[in-house]
């Protein structure tokens, strides 16, 4: 089979075959090599895709419209665990913007998964655009916000297309605020160090920056001896950290480039 056979055949599974092709390609290449048969690289492929996108959201999630915003969070293993502490986390997150009430505040969630749903819990009034690989979490979001009137926008793109996400950003005016939340793993793992390019781009272009790490392993309880060491480094030495918190498992972490906050 060639190239486009094989990445055909990945994404025949109904889990894959709505995701961004860039992001398909890039896992493929990963495995296209030649101690690999077909059939492994197939495996192999599908195997990365589904610790990167689909490995989070309940298949009910895919097949329904009408459910309250709870039952929803619940369904995707990221929400569900924060569930509880959203008031906390968004108080402590926004704590710098409630004075701008009167300006436009828009937030860029990428790799959003669904946290769109938690729109209830923004303690200011806030324009949403989320920026997801998955279709199907792309849909229900602005199922969701069309049918509540609110304003809210999701976007299927790749996390790897750097141009289209600075487009994304740039188009709008107002202060700006970007989450990563659990994010930055899922991009090392179809390509190492690309959080320090994606971060070095797009940090200048907001006002604030807020990334977040699972700290336990939720089936396990037990805390992860993941070293954070070189991002946390990484991020000293490149921007201005503005605060480091750990609530209800996740670690989150807030900052700004160093030059536009002078
Ligand atoms: C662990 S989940 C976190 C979801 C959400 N940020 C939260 O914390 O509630 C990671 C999400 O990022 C999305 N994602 C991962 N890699 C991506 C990529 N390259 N482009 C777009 N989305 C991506 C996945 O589909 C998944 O929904």
């Amino acid at each position: 089979m060639n190239k486009k056979e094989i990445i055909e055949k990945i994404t025949l599974k109904k889990d894959f075959s709505q995701l961004p092709e860039k992001d398909v390609e890039i896992a493929f290449n990963k495995f296209d090599k030649p101690c690999y048969l077909d059939e492994e690289k197939i495996k192999l492929t599908r195997d990365i895709l589904r610790k990167v996108f689909s490995v989070f959201t309940s298949k009910k999630l895919l097949n329904i419209k009408e459910k309250d915003l709870e039952w929803i969070l619940n369904k995707h293993i990221s929400t569900k665990e924060r569930l509880k502490y959203y008031p906390e986390v968004y108080e402590k997150i926004f704590s710098d913007f409630k004075s701008l009430d009167k300006k436009k505040v828009f937030l860029f969630d990428f790799g959003a998964g669904i946290n769109g749903f938690s729109c209830k819990y923004f303690p200011i009034k806030l324009n949403y655009v989320g920026v997801e690989g998955m279709k199907q979490l792309v849909d229900l979001m602005n199922h969701y916000f069309n049918k509540n009137n609110f304003n809210g926008k999701a976007i299927q793109e790749s996390l790897f297309n750097l141009n289209e996400l600075k487009e994304i950003i740039l188009k709008e005016k107002g202060k700006k605020i970007l989450f990563l939340f659990k994010v930055l793993d899922s991009l090392e793992m179809l390509q190492e160090n690309y959080s320090k390019e994606f971060l070095k781009e797009l940090t200048p272009l907001v006002d604030m920056v807020v990334i977040s790490f699972a700290t336990r392993s939720l089936i396990k309880k037990q805390r992860f001896k993941v070293n954070r060491k070189w991002i946390l480094d990484f991020i000293e030495e490149n921007f201005d950290l503005m605060e480091d918190f750990e609530i209800g498992n996740e670690r989150y972490i807030k900052f700004r480039s160093k030059f536009k906050f002078k």
